[in-house]
């Protein structure tokens, strides 16, 4: 893997948001008064590198709330990082990369398989090439265009195909954005323009899909220290301005990301479709 993925970036001088204590005392390890509100729902969660994935987020908010899950990871040398995460939760791990034709497919197919059904999706992936990821927009080749939109989105639209026979009515499926969907963020780059695709493709995806029941949605994080944020440009200086700027005055924790996905697949969110929610600690509301 090339691009997304390269830029190591020292982080630990940056306060973990992952640390910081939002505690509500009538929620405790996801279980409200004694409730597991997932409890019966089984789902697959797509994307998880390490214990910084904001999939990785997704999959402890999701397993507190008592789902049953099966998560992916990218390949065999992804597998050493994830095996031991997943062990931890006792939810099998599968491989997958998008590009290689039938593994998505066999995925869908495997993750069913193991929780005999499917109620939700998590796709929590993208990538783009280096170069192209670094270079203007407008000087982005064709071919690094097409593969970053192939792998961050289209994929989603792939993942739905294939999971629609196994979802039930109340259904939901999720991805994950960014704000620079929404506006031009230096350095955010080519993947900006694929986020906006991906959040115009929710939009379609929730109009072809409602009909059955299947519900549609993309959250869109504010900026966290993970490994595929690390191959961007001053990502650490985008994560500081996002938190100054912010309303809470900080960043948002993986925990924070799970919990609004954990909603969104749940019994409270039905009547909802189609939506970007930001996790952002409010910074899309104050630019
Ligand atoms: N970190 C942030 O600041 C931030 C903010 C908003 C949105 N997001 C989005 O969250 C999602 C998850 O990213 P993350 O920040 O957790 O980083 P991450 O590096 O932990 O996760 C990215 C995942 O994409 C996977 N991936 C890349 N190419 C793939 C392929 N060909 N096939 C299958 N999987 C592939 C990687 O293996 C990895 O598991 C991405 O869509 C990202 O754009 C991240």
């Amino acid at each position: 893997m090339g691009g997304f993925h390269i830029r190591a970036m020292d982080l630990a001088t940056h306060e973990s948001p992952q640390t910081m204590n939002h505690a509500n005392p009538s929620f405790v390890g996801g279980v409200v008064d004694g409730q597991a509100p997932l409890s019966g729902r089984r789902g697959l969660v797509v994307g998880v590198a390490n214990q910084d994935s904001i999939a990785w987020g997704c999959a402890q908010a999701l397993h507190r709330r008592g789902a049953g899950l099966v998560v992916s990871c990218l390949n065999e040398r992804a597998r050493a990082y994830v095996a031991p995460l997943a062990d931890d939760l006792g939810v099998p791990l599968l491989c997958c990369d998008v590009e290689q034709p039938g593994q998505l497919d066999a995925l869908v197919a495997q993750a069913v398989s193991h929780l005999g059904g499917l109620d939700f999706v998590v796709h929590s992936i993208a990538w783009a090439p280096r170069e192209d990821l670094h270079g203007r927009v407008v000087d982005s080749h064709a071919e690094g265009f097409a593969r970053a939109m192939n792998i961050s989105c289209h994929s989603f639209a792939q993942l739905a195909r294939l999971c629609e026979p196994h979802l039930g009515h109340g259904g939901t499926l999720v991805t994950m954005s960014y704000i620079g969907a929404e506006e031009a963020v230096p350095h955010y780059g080519l993947m900006g323009p694929v986020k906006s695709a991906l959040e115009s493709l929710v939009r379609y995806m929730a109009l072809e899909l409602g009909p059955r029941g299947i519900r549609v949605h993309a959250v869109s994080p504010g900026p966290m220290p993970t490994r595929a944020a690390s191959g961007l440009v001053e990502f650490d200086a985008l994560m500081a301005r996002s938190a100054a700027l912010a309303p809470l005055r900080r960043g948002v924790t993986l925990d924070e990301v799970g919990g609004c996905v954990a909603f969104l697949v749940g019994p409270d969110a039905t009547g909802m479709t189609g939506q970007t929610l930001y996790v952002d600690a409010g910074t899309h509301a104050v630019r």
